[in-house]
Order: structure tokens, then C-alpha cells, then sequence
């Protein structure tokens, strides 16, 4: 795995990973990864299928707690807090589809916004369709993500995107995976 970062902003939180070790059985898959990602920068994680970069990203989300190691956001560990709170900071762009297919797109987006946030209705339908403007799908609001997003991946990560937006995280990740054979 190798890192990349670059500024893009200053609006944010630093994470940081400290020596994380995680196994799967005896997959030993994360050895003493860490990892330190600068408020207010986008780091890309590279490396080959199968070598992590999920793992970690999961890590991060806290869908995976590390077997050792550390979790910090803005220098404070975070692995001991509540992990609703910690997900309301958080936001992961799953690389699969992830969405729920019997919602309309504008449902899938303003969940988050009123369950976690505490939005009303209207309030988060007006949050949800600016969202889904920035990412050039409002148009697309009233259908289900099957019918809006067609069959490309490129397509069907524009969606997944509107929700982290939504949800105005202090820290976005995406998790892009391999490029589709299709390609
Ligand atoms: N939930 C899981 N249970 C068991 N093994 C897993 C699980 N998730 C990932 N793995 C294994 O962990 C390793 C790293 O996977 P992953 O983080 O998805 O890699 P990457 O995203 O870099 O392609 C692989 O060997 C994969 O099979
Ligand atoms: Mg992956």
C-alpha cells in the first residue's frame, strides 16, 4: 500500500491510524499499518486487490474494530465512543452499490439526514436535493437507484456520493476498489 496526500481544504478533522493490526483467522490482513491523514486533505491509499485498503477504510468507519493499535480522530482516540456519534463524522462511499433498492434516490439520501441528524422531512428533502444538484442527479430523485443510475460504475458511485454529502461528514472516504474489467 502506498499514500498520497494533497490539500483540498481546511473545513476538517485529521484521522490517523497507529500501528493497526487486524487478521481474519489466520489472514494476518493489516500488520502495524499506520497512517496519518491531515485535516483538510485527500489521501489516496494504493496498493493490490486483496493487500487491505478496505480493511482499513473499514477500520476507520469502525465497521471492523482493529485487533490492536489505534484509531484517532483530530489526535484523540475514538475507539472507545459511541459508534453512532462516530459515524455522524465519518462518511464512507461504499464501493458496491450499497443503496436501498425498493427507496427512491431521494429517500436513500435523506435517511441519514433524518435519522442521524434529526432532520425534519422537508428540511432534509431540501438538503438531500441540493445534494443531489451538486452531483448533476436531481432530476433522478423520484426513481429507484436501479432505474436512475444504469449500469456503469462510474454512474453508480455518483449516488453513493450524494449521501456522505448529505450528511456533511467532517471526513469522506471512498472506497474505489479496482477499475472494472468493463472498463
Ligand atoms: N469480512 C472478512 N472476512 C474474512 N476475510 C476478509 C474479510 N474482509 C476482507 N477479508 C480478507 O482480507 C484481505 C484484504 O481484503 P480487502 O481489505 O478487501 O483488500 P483490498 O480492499 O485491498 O482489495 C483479503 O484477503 C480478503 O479476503
Ligand atoms: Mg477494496
Amino acid at each position: 500500500m502506498s499514500t498520497s496526500p494533497t490539500a483540498t481544504s481546511t473545513d476538517a478533522l485529521s484521522v490517523t491510524l497507529d500501528d493497526v493490526h487486524l487478521a481474519f483467522g489466520r489472514n494476518q490482513v493489516l500488520r502495524g499499518v499506520s497512517l496519518h491523514v491531515p485535516a483538510g486533505t485527500t489521501t489516496c491509499v494504493v496498493g493490490p486487490s486483496g493487500s487491505g485498503k478496505s480493511t482499513a477504510l473499514r477500520i476507520v468507519n469502525r465497521l471492523l474494530e482493529p485487533d490492536s493499535g489505534d484509531l484517532l480522530v483530530d489526535g484523540r482516540s475514538v475507539l472507545a465512543d459511541d459508534v453512532d456519534e462516530h459515524r455522524k463524522r465519518i462518511g464512507m462511499v461504499f464501493q458496491q452499490f450499497n443503496l436501498f433498492p425498493h427507496r427512491t434516490v431521494l429517500d436513500n439520501v435523506t435517511l441519514a439526514l433524518r435519522h442521524l441528524r434529526g432532520l425534519s422531512p422537508d428540511a432534509a428533502e431540501h438538503v438531500a436535493l441540493q445534494r443531489l444538484d451538486a452531483v448533476g442527479l436531481r432530476h433522478k430523485a423520484s426513481s429507484r437507484p436501479a432505474q436512475a443510475l444504469g449500469r456503469s460504475a462510474a454512474a453508480r458511485r455518483h449516488r453513493p456520493c450524494a449521501r456522505p454529502r448529505a450528511a456533511r461528514h467532517a471526513v469522506r472516504r471512498g472506497d474505489v476498489g479496482a477499475r472494472p474489467r468493463a472498463w
